[in-house]
């Protein structure tokens, strides 16, 4: 532990210690580490103690003390965010990995309540025994966990189907910054009862408070899936497939993922059981998946259908279309490889940009050759939910640059432009990942000063000591002054 810490820290980091118990907290550096770092370990921060509480009640009675000692205070889950929103500049991390239970299942309110350390695919299999559907998915699912998808407000691979995160939390439970606890966990679908105060912690990123349970919507499971891949020469061909697929498949489509050669050649050089299923490289490849609640012949011939027409049109040139669970499981590996494949192959520059889809080729082809021009050799590489109009305009480093020099010459400068050129189509510098520490200036660029003084003020109202993930989307003060009039 460090040891500038004073008196009145150490006595309420002891306390904490007593409420937890020798299981719930640690101090050792090595066991911090994981801690003050994020998954693409760009950032590095400092905490002085990871506290793990096993409960609500315990979690509210830490963040009293903490709040009465002044002790910073920095949520976390499983670690996964893209943005360092979870990477401690002082005081604890207190970590929900031990709030792992599901509280309740109710099948015929199709709902699920489970607290906010439970791993998203738990969810996912809790549901899919009852015969039910959690629908969010994203390639970090077997280590995210539910409060921080909730807390990022986490949009994935189905979007286009089944919204992001927001669209099915139903209640929450939130452990406030003073140490109250909120119990909103209502099971439903209506309730206009004056604010929505749920909407507000969805997607505040730990900075209203600690998000212990939530109530979550279930649909029904679908009886079976159709997944497909088809490759194109160009972004107005990937657009024009999505028209045809969207238009005969409705309702059915649940995933309209894009990638390009470049995602193609490294997930298939760095991630083991990822297999090219085309014989030749091609520009670039869509992942689509359906799915069907009876028999599958309806789904199969409009998807068979969509593809002829789109290959006879010469919109596409090849596509597969999976005939077992294994291959189609083989086809999203490719997809869900994409992060971990960039990471092995060089250092990444992300932009998480969306954009209306009907601007999606004429934002990637200016957005390349901005790319390329502020930073010669840089390796385009944009992926991901096309079909709700989200792109990882990810740039790899050029083969020959020192990875140090890629990013301080080259990253402010290229997110920038890149960012400027969504925002003047009408899109957003942040789809899905949130802002954290590492979009903070784009916050005060793009967001109007009335976003930004409204932003600060109900801030204000949950946390007025800057207690609660501070430094994180925006800094309080700063966004205050920059609105004053
Ligand atoms: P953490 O990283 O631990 O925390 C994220 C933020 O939430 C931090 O600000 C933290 O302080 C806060 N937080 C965490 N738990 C709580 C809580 N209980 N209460 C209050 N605040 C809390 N994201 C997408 O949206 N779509 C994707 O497709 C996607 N794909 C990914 C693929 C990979 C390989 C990886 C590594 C990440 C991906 N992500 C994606 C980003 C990340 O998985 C999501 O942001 C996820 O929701 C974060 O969950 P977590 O539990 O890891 O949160
Ligand atoms: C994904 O969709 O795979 C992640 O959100 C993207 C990323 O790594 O940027
Ligand atoms: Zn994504």
């Amino acid at each position: 532990m460090n040891t500038d810490i004073s008196t009145d820290w150490v006595r309420a980091l002891d306390a904490i210690k007593e409420i937890v118990g020798p299981a719930g907290w640690f101090t050792d550096p090595a066991e911090l580490e994981p801690y003050l770092t994020e998954w693409r370990k760009i950032l590095h921060g400092n905490c002085k103690m990871v506290v793990r509480p096993a409960s609500t009640e315990e979690t509210a009675i830490v963040v009293e003390i903490c709040h009465q000692a002044r002790i910073p205070i920095t949520p976390q889950g499983g670690n996964t965010g893209m943005v360092g929103g979870g990477v401690p500049e002082d005081g604890i991390v207190l970590c929900t990995n031990r709030m792992t239970a599901v509280r309740e299942l109710d099948a015929d309110n199709s709902t699920i309540t489970v607290e906010a350390g439970c791993i998203l695919s738990d969810v996912q299999n809790a549901a899919s025994d009852s015969g039910l559907l959690f629908p969010l998915s994203l390639a970090a699912e077997g280590s995210c966990c539910i409060g921080g998808n909730i807390a990022t407000n986490a949009g994935g691979n189905n979007t286009i189907r089944y919204g992001n995160i927001r669209e099915i939390v139903l209640g929450l439970e939130v452990v406030l910054p003073d140490g109250r606890v909120w119990n909103g966990l209502r099971q439903l679908r209506k309730c206009n009862t004056g604010y929505d105060l749920k909407q507000l912690f969805i997607g505040s990123e730990g900075t209203l408070g600690i998000i212990t349970a939530a109530v979550l919507a279930l649909t029904p499971a679908p009886k079976g899936r159709l997944t497909a891949m088809a490759t194109a020469d160009n972004w107005d061909d990937l657009l024009k497939l999505f028209g045809i697929i969207n238009g005969r498949l409705t309702g059915s489509l649940i995933a309209f993922e894009v990638f390009t050669r470049l995602g193609m050649e490294i997930t298939t050089r760095h991630i083991a059981d990822a297999i090219n299923p085309f014989k030749q490289m091609h520009a670039f490849y869509a992942l689509i998946e359906t799915v069907y609640y009876g028999n599958d012949s309806a789904v199969r011939e409009a998807l068979e259908t969509g593809m002829g027409e789109a290959l006879e049109q010469e919109i596409i040139n090849d596509a597969v279309i999976a005939e077992s669970a294994r291959h189609a499981d083989n086809l999203w590996r490719i997809r869900e490889g994409l992060p971990e494949a960039q990471s092995v192959e060089s250092g990444v520059i992300k932009h998480d940009i969306s954009i209306p889809i009907s601007k999606i080729p004429n934002f990637a082809k200016a957005g390349s050759k901005l790319a390329m021009e502020i930073i010669p050799g840089c390796r385009v590489l944009p992926f991901g939910h096309m079909g709700d109009g989200n792109i990882h305009f990810n740039l790899l480093a050029p083969e020959n640059l020192d990875q140090e020099k890629f990013f301080t010459c080259y990253m402010g400068k290229v997110n920038r432009a890149l960012h400027d050129l969504a925002v003047s189509m009408g899109g957003s510098f942040s789809a899905e990942h949130g802002i954290g520490q590492i979009k903070r200036g784009e916050m005060i660029r793009y967001r109007s000063d009335v976003e930004m003084d409204l932003m600060a003020r109900i801030k204000s109202a949950f946390d007025p000591h800057n207690g609660m993930n501070p430094g994180k989307i925006f800094d309080p003060v700063q966004a205050a002054k920059s609105t004053a009039r």
